[in-house]
C-alpha cells in the first residue's frame, strides 16, 4: 500500500525532524507532505533542510498562500494527494502526540478489515490520552458524547486527527463544501464518510503528551465544533455513496 501522510503544522519547527525520522524509518511505502501556514517560526524552511536528504518527493512541504485555516490546511493537502499514485492517506499531527509507531497497527487495520477509514481512537479500549489536564479530557469526552449523539454514528473518537484514508473516499468527498474552519473538520469529514457508506474502524492508540511548541486548541475550537454538529444535523451536506454494497 502506498501512503501519503499529510501533516498541517503551524510553529512546529522544532519537532519537524524527530518526526520526519520516525516515519521515513517505518517498514511501509510512506511519503510526507507537511502543509504550512507560513509559520513564524521557520517551519518550512526547516523541513526543505531535512527533505535534501531523501530522494524527491519523499519529503515535502506545501506553504499556503491564502487564509490561513486547520481545516483548509487539510483540504489542501487532501486536494494535492488527490493528483498523486497513492492507495491512501495518512493525516496526523506534527508535535509527535500522534506516534509514528502506532502507524504499522493502522495500516494492518485497514488491510484486515477492508476498512475504507481506519481511526486511531483514544476511546476504544487499549486507548488513552497519557497525562491530560482533567479539563481538556472532559471537554473533548462531552465533546465526542455530544457529537455522537446529535450525528446518530457509533464512532468513539470522533474528534481525533489521526486516521488512515482510502484514497477514493477522499476523492468523492465534497471537499469544497465542508463548512468546518478548525478542528470540527475531524468530526466533519468521519461523518460524510460514513453516510457516504464508508465501512469504518476504530483501533486503539495513546494520545501522547505535547513535549515541545504550544497547542492550537482554544475556546473557539470547542464552541465552533458544537454549534456546527447541530448545523450539520438540521442540513445534512448531500454525499455520493461509495460503491460498496453497504449503503446507508
Ligand atoms: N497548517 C496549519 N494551520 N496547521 C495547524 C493550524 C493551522 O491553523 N493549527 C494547528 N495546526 C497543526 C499543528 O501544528 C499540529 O501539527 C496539528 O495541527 C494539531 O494542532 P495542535 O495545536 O497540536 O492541536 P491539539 O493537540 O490541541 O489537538 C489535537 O487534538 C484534537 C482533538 O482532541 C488535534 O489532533 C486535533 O485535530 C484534534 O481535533
Ligand atoms: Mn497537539
Amino acid at each position: 500500500m502506498k501512503i501519503l501522510t499529510v501533516i498541517p503544522t503551524y510553529n512546529e519547527r522544532v519537532n519537524v525532524e524527530p518526526l520526519v525520522r520516525s516515519l521515513v524509518a517505518l517498514p511501509l511505502n510512506l511519503s510526507v507532505l507537511f502543509v504550512d501556514d507560513r509559520s513564524p517560526d521557520g517551519t518550512a524552511d526547516r523541513v526543505r533542510e531535512i527533505a535534501r536528504e531523501f530522494p524527491t518527493g519523499r519529503v515535502e512541504v506545501m506553504v499556503r498562500t491564502g487564509a490561513k485555516g486547520f481545516a483548509a490546511s487539510y483540504i489542501d493537502g487532501f486536494r494535492h494527494a488527490s493528483h498523486m499514485h497513492i492507495d491512501a492517506i495518512l493525516q496526523m499531527d506534527a508535535d509527535g502526540q500522534h506516534p509514528a509507531s502506532a502507524i504499522p497497527d493502522l495500516v494492518e487495520t485497514m488491510e484486515r478489515t477492508h476498512a475504507d477509514l481506519v481511526i486511531a481512537s483514544r476511546y476504544v479500549a487499549g486507548g488513552g490520552t497519557g497525562e491530560w489536564a482533567t479539563v481538556r479530557r472532559l471537554i473533548s469526552e462531552f465533546g465526542g458524547f455530544y457529537a455522537r449523539r446529535v450525528l446518530n454514528v457509533p464512532y468513539m473518537d470522533l474528534t481525533g486527527g489521526f486516521k488512515l484514508w482510502r484514497r477514493d473516499v477522499l476523492e468523492k468527498m465534497p471537499l469544497e463544501r465542508l463548512t468546518s474552519k478548525r478542528f470540527s473538520i475531524q468530526i466533519e469529514t468521519t461523518w460524510l464518510a460514513h453516510r457516504m457508506g464508508a465501512h469504518i474502524v476504530e483501533t486503539p492508540f495513546t494520545f501522547a503528551v505535547r513535549e515541545r511548541g504550544e497547542s492550537n486548541m482554544s475556546a473557539k475550537v470547542v464552541l465552533e465544533g458544537l454549534l456546527r454538529v447541530l448545523q450539520w444535523a438540521a442540513s445534512p451536506l448531500p454525499v455520493p455513496a461509495l460503491d460498496r454494497g453497504r449503503r446507508r
